[in-house]
């Protein structure tokens, strides 16, 4: 299944002005990584657009000199859209530091959404019931 992490290293120019992690930056980087994971589901990144972010949490302050991992997963599947889950990870951790659900739409040239044809298998769902109940609550 399609899953996608992404790593950084939290330097001066990433903080605000407490000295953590900015949250502006942070969501790029929740995207970024939540994009890849549904435009590699795709296969077509040029046919993927971002419509909603959701309720992205802020759990723990990463801090100048953090890797912070993040990790994507296809938690949604509707008939054109993806919802993606991401969680943040800071170094060793365990618990995430930031989490988020993302969706996207698959477009033709034209911009007119299509259905992308895609499904998530019983045993997927199975293991991910949390967040693929949770995205499906989400939707439009
Ligand atoms: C993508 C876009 C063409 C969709 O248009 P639309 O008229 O809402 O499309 P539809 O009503 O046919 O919905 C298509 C699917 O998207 C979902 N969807 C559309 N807008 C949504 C939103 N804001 N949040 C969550 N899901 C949304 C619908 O639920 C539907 O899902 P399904 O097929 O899985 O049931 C239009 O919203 C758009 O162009 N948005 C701008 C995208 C963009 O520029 N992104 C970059 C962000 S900077």
């Amino acid at each position: 299944m399609e899953t996608a992490s992404i790593s950084h290293l939290v330097k001066y120019e990433d903080l605000n002005h407490h000295g953590t992690l900015f949250a502006g930056r942070m969501s790029e980087w929740m995207v970024e990584a939540c994009f890849i994971c549904a435009a590699t589901a795709v296969k077509k990144p040029e046919d993927v657009v971002c419509v909603q972010v959701h309720g992205m949490s802020f759990i723990k302050p990463a801090r100048r000199g953090d890797i912070i991992r993040v990790e994507a997963q296809l938690a949604y599947l509707g008939q054109k859209s993806l919802t993606v889950y991401g969680q943040v990870f800071a170094n060793q951790a365990v618990e995430p530091y930031v989490t988020s659900f993302a969706t996207f739409v698959t477009i033709d040239q034209q911009g007119r959404p299509y259905a992308h044809g895609l499904t998530l298998t019983p045993e997927y769902i199975q293991q991910n019931q949390d967040i693929h109940q949770k995205a499906k609550a989400l939707r439009k």
